[in-house]
């Protein structure tokens, strides 16, 4: 069975996997989501993605959902798929009740899952690297929350597309670099690799704590820092981090060469590393 929806606790067909149109995810947004990725039918970093799910949950004020019913669902869709390079998408929206803004009493959050083959980057993207623009971020104040608000991101990635690159990169009215539509950016700069520190304005990625972690066993320095687009356009290298990106090469930004338009050796050794990660 290749592809699978899950809806509160039961295993169907994707097209068969309906949703009432009163679910408060679909009126208000109010639903928090995780991806997950496997490799070679091994799921990366699971423990770590609940983690964040329940970090979104509490941030949204959901009544508890339990953490073992998520935790056995995502393997019981993930055993019953047989797909070895996996991408598990969770949505958990507050429940189904007719449409207000104040929190409805007695209802109960509405749990969903899809399992698909993540479809890889194309490996000219990985040799070659990407080009990105940057887009004013004009999102909320909780960007640390994985809420399916995502309209400023499709939109910054739609612009990017317009424009013929791979993505945009989200950049303060300041001018400080946050991250991109769907990934975490990171900086060479003299040989550091600087990435925004944890704050409210980006998510916390998985993949940025791993390659975070990478760094410090490779004893390549690392600094969770601000960074402006100065230093972004100046840096020696820059790649982004996320679920399905992986590590990729940005080798353009806005124009600007990045080091010398050519993909980097920190970005490949962390991108090598990380596959291995993933193996191991
Ligand atoms: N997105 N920043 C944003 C805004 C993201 O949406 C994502 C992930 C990341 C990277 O997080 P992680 O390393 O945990 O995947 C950073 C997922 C993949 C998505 O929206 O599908």
């Amino acid at each position: 069975m290749p592809e699978l929806a899950y809806l509160n606790g039961e295993f169907l067909p994707i097209d068969k996997a309906l949703v009432p149109i009163e679910d408060r995810g679909y009126q208000f947004g109010d639903a928090v989501y995780e991806f997950i990725a496997s490799y070679n039918g091994r799921l990366f970093y699971l423990e770590e993605h609940l983690d964040r799910l329940d970090r979104s949950l509490k941030g949204l004020s959901f009544p508890p959902v339990s953490r073992e019913t998520l935790r056995k669902a995502v393997l019981t869709l993930f055993e019953k798929a047989e797909i070895q390079r996996a991408g598990i998408y969770i949505q958990i929206s507050r429940g189904v009740s007719p449409r207000n803004h104040a929190f409805p009493d007695g209802v109960h959050p509405q749990i969903v899952m899809t399992i698909r083959e993540i479809e890889e980057k194309p490996p000219e993207l990985r040799k070659n690297g990407a080009a990105a623009i940057t887009v004013e971020d004009i999102r909320w104040g909780r960007c640390d929350l994985k809420t399916v608000q995502l309209l400023p991101n499709v939109l910054a990635k739609q612009k990017a597309l317009a424009a013929g690159v791979f993505d945009a990169i989200f950049v303060s009215p300041e001018g400080v670099v946050r991250e991109g539509t769907s990934s975490n950016i990171c900086i060479v700069a003299d040989g550091v690799v600087i990435t925004h520190p944890l704050t409210p304005q980006i998510l916390p990625g998985i993949t940025r704590m791993v390659v975070i972690d990478l760094c410090r066993e490779l004893n390549i320095p690392v600094s969770e820092r601000f960074f402006k687009t100065d230093a972004l356009y100046g840096s020696e290298e820059a790649f982004l981090t996320g679920t399905v990106t992986e590590v990729l090469p940005i080798v353009t930004i806005d124009g600007h060469r990045i080091g010398d338009s050519q993909v980097g050796p920190v970005t490949t050794r962390l991108f090598e590393a990380l596959r291995q990660r993933s193996v191991a």
